[in-house]
């Protein structure tokens, strides 16, 4: 069994010392578990500090929110995946939906961002997701799957690495979640979508993302689907973050 995946998008909060000063309390109430990882996902210039201070511990992940392919060059404002490695980044987020619907980031993008991270040896986890009105329109699967297709042309194993997220736009920040049983048909279309290309189905990974608090964890990861949850606003707050990281499962 992989270890399930507890991810902290912290968005555009917390520079270095607000991140220092969260990791000083989460963990100290932190305790290891072996089924599962915690991944932070800081401001470039936070990423340093967080990985610099939960080095030492091996099931801390340490992830860059955004990347450019490109690996140096006259990109004012951009990030290179060779720089958030130096800085201590082991993964990157790509496609996250303020990405696409925010700065405007298309299928394309989120391609050539994957295959510059997968060069570098870092775990892209590529996210997807449809807004209400796709919803309500019957898209959903639709939507996801072309979302999926920036992965088109990628090799069995480079497919592999690859983590997907899940996160219904609706559901970001909103405080509406999509219920375990919605969250997991999604999560078992990805997953086809992964096997009908030659990767175990044991082996892909998919989280969910959604308005994730701590009294709704404990339904969401007991779906055999969900290998995870991405969270933003509960992941802010040392206290509720480290309630979610160590839910128990049945
Ligand atoms: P919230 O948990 O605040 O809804 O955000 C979800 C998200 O976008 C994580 O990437």
């Amino acid at each position: 069994m992989r270890p399930l995946i507890f991810a902290a998008n912290w968005k555009m909060h917390l520079g270095p010392e607000g991140a220092r000063r969260f990791l000083h309390s989460f963990l100290e109430r932190h305790e290891a578990l072996p089924d599962r990882e915690t991944w932070f996902f800081p401001s470039a210039v936070a990423l340093e500090t967080v990985a610099r201070l939960t080095g030492d511990r091996p099931a801390i992940r340490t992830g860059a929110q955004n990347v450019y392919w490109e690996p140096k060059g006259a990109f004012t404002g951009e990030l290179s995946v060779g720089m958030a490695r130096e800085a201590g980044a082991q993964a990157g987020l790509v496609g996250h939906s303020e990405r696409r619907h925010v700065f405007g980031e298309t299928d394309q993008e989120t391609g050539r961002k994957v295959r510059a991270l997968l060069e570098s040896d870092l775990t892209p986890m590529l996210c997807v997701g449809e807004k209400i009105e796709q919803r309500e329109a019957g898209e959903t699967l639709g939507v996801v799957q072309r979302q999926l297709s920036a992965l088109d042309g990628l090799g069995r194993d480079a497919l592999a690495q690859i983590v997907i997220a899940y996160e219904p736009v609706w559901a970001i920040g909103t405080g509406k979640t999509a219920t375990p049983e919605d969250a997991a048909e999604v999560h078992a279309a990805i997953r086809d979508w992964f096997t009908e290309r030659g990767v175990s189905p044991e082996t892909t990974r998919v989280l969910y993302g959604g308005s994730v608090k701590p009294d709704n964890i404990h339904a969401l990861i007991s779906q055999p689907e969900i290998d995870g949850v991405l969270v933003g606003g509960a992941s802010l707050d040392p206290a509720s973050w480290s309630e979610i990281v160590r839910v128990t499962l049945d």
